[in-house]
């Protein structure tokens, strides 16, 4: 590779809070590099589409604080044919896009992959509410919607502690517990129902909304991530052993959306950063993602094969911390 002239930068899937910050550090990189830097609208779809933007200093500016991507984002169905992955190539061709940089999640990548394939350069920035990217400890997103659901919840406690009842959330996540554990754990969860562990019904949520009732305690708190089951179905569960009606909330997109974190605005700044950097160095076809809090660079093919798991001991954690004080009024 020599040196590049221009890249494009798009974010796909679904949306992160602190994907804007990624998008203004690759720009900005990109224009400190002598690299002019195109903003490609609706994810891959915009590429087969040629729906661009021209990305400037001044164009990117107050971004870091917005969360959702200013340049949209969208599931293309066509860019998973060949002829629609041959249009993304032409309008590579015609705006004279050396390198895209693609900031979403997995089905980000694996088009990321493909397009690599027909001969495009890719760099993955990995931004999703999941934390599910095999490559990478921490994904863009994760701390935000974290946030987002844990000041929900509490709201949402204080009423369940003040009528003494049960509540049952469905966090999102897709197949992935990582954000029902945490948030769980940082909410003090009666239980936490995730997609890793085998639920077994009547022990890890009949049995300790019971113990926590004989603890003393007179409002329960479930948290199911939407791979582990149905919120509505899990309250009817309840409700038959035990004879109490939860009330049901399912958070839904509220947890895509606000203002990042630090934390994502932080991250988001550096890995953008790394992106370009791989492009101003002669590398392309990689992920850039964090590892031992470093970042690290990982061919997209290897990093589309990595697996990472939910930390059981985290699990056993929040298990054992409800079950740690008989004080009914701390969570
Ligand atoms: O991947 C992010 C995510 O919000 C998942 O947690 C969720 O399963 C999915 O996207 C929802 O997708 P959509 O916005 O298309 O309903």
């Amino acid at each position: 590779m020599g040196k590049i002239k221009r890249i494009g930068v798009l974010t796909s899937g679904g949306d992160a809070p602190g994907m804007n910050a990624a998008v203004r550090a690759v720009a900005r990189t990109a224009l400190a590099d002598g690299m002019e830097c195109i903003g490609i609208r609706r994810g891959w779809q915009g590429l087969i589409n040629c729906d661009f933007v021209q990305l400037t200093r001044e164009s990117v500016g107050h971004l870091l604080s917005r969360g959702g991507t200013i340049l949209y984002t969208a599931r293309s169905q066509e860019f998973m044919t060949e002829a629609g992955r041959q249009k993304a190539v032409s309008t590579c061709k015609m705006l004279g896009l050396e390198g895209i940089v693609a900031i979403g999640g997995d089905g980000t990548f694996r088009g990321a992959l493909e397009l690599s394939r027909l001969g495009v350069p890719v760099v993955g920035v990995p931004a999703t509410i999941d934390n599910d990217v095999g490559c990478t400890n921490y994904t863009i997103g994760f701390d935000s919607a974290c946030n987002t659901a844990i000041s929900c919840i509490d709201k949402l406690r204080d009423t369940m502690q003040s009528h003494e009842r049960c509540s049952v959330v469905e966090v999102m996540g897709r197949n992935a517990g990582f954000l029902a554990l945490y948030v769980g754990t940082a909410v003090g969860a009666t239980a936490v129902l995730v997609p890793e562990h085998k639920l077994d019904f009547e022990k890890d949520v009949v049995e300790r909304i019971r113990a926590s009732r004989l603890a003393g305690y007179t409002h329960f708190m479930i948290v199911v991530a939407e791979g582990a089951g149905n919120a509505m179905d899990i309250g009817e569960k309840i409700k038959e052993a035990l004879g109490i009606k939860p009330t049901i909330t399912v958070i839904g997109h509220i947890q895509r959306g606000g203002t990042p974190t630090g934390r994502d605005r932080e991250t988001a700044t550096r890995m953008g950063y790394y992106a370009v950097q791989a492009f101003a160095e002669g590398r392309g076809n990689c992920i850039i993602g964090t590892q031992e809090g470093g970042i690290v660079e990982i061919p997209i093919e290897e990093a589309l094969t990595m697996k990472k798991h939910l930390q059981m001991d985290r699990y056993k954690i929040m298990e054992i911390m409800q079950f740690g004080t008989n004080n009914p009024d701390d969570n």
